[in-house]
């Protein structure tokens, strides 16, 4: 992943697209060792390509299909053939809110990376700061993971806490927790960029330097 061509980015998102944002920032400022090669949406008016466009990025709607939660077979060729094109390195799932099957998955396998809002293994799925408050743990956070074919399963790459206060409200978690990922998702595919890490079996480790 480090052989000294330019590491290609290219970047999945369903929604506001802060997080994409922070990592094309920290591109600008060099402090990701990549380029984002392509943006792609399932939804098409997404912050994301918004944030793409104002970059001056490549940014694409691509309709998901007729599937609500992952997306069809034409739909995960399109997706695919985009990706391919666009010669990308890494995926970075960036709030996209399908999961991911099989031929997508294969085209790529070990190259997609997620960033979700919880501990995992703890409140895997949706509204993960919901399930955290609900259930009343006192710390939560982020993780950075490898996609596999599960939901939110894959090999952990980087986790942040994120403390929950006596009398948070579900906004204010949810705020915290996205400043959280600003941070950590950012120096995940830095490292990543970088060749910094190993995968061995579940276990994601820095190499030594
Ligand atoms: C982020 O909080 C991310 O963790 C979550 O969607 C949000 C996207 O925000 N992703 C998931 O829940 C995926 N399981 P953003 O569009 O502002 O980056």
């Amino acid at each position: 992943m480090n052989s000294g061509k330019i590491f290609r980015l290219g970047v999945l998102g369903s929604g506001q697209g802060s997080n994409f944002a922070a990592i094309a920032d920290a591109v600008a400022a060099g402090k990701i060792a990549a380029e984002v090669a392509v943006v792609l949406s399932d939804v098409e008016n997404a912050g994301i390509l918004e944030h793409a466009r104002t970059r001056n990025l490549p940014a694409r709607f691509i309709a998901p299909g007729k599937f609500r939660t992952k997306l069809d077979e034409d739909a995960e060729r399109a997706y695919v053939t985009a990706l391919q094109e666009a010669k990308v390195d890494l995926i970075v799932l960036a709030g996209f809110m399908r999961v991911l099957k099989g031929d997508f998955l294969r085209a790529f396998e070990g190259r997609i990376v997620n960033v979700h809002p919880s501990l995992l293994p703890s409140f895997p799925g949706l509204d993960a700061w919901k399930q955290a408050l609900d259930h009343g743990v006192k710390v939560t956070g982020c993780t950075v993971h490898l996609v596999d074919a599960g939901v939110d399963s894959g090999a952990i790459i980087g986790q942040q806490t994120v403390p929950v206060l006596d009398h948070d409200t579900l906004d204010a978690l949810h705020a915290r927790i996205h400043a959280a990922e600003h941070e950590l998702y950012p120096k995940c595919v830095a490292s990543i960029a970088r060749g910094e890490i190993a995968v061995q079996g579940r276990r994601v480790v820095w190499k030594a330097a």
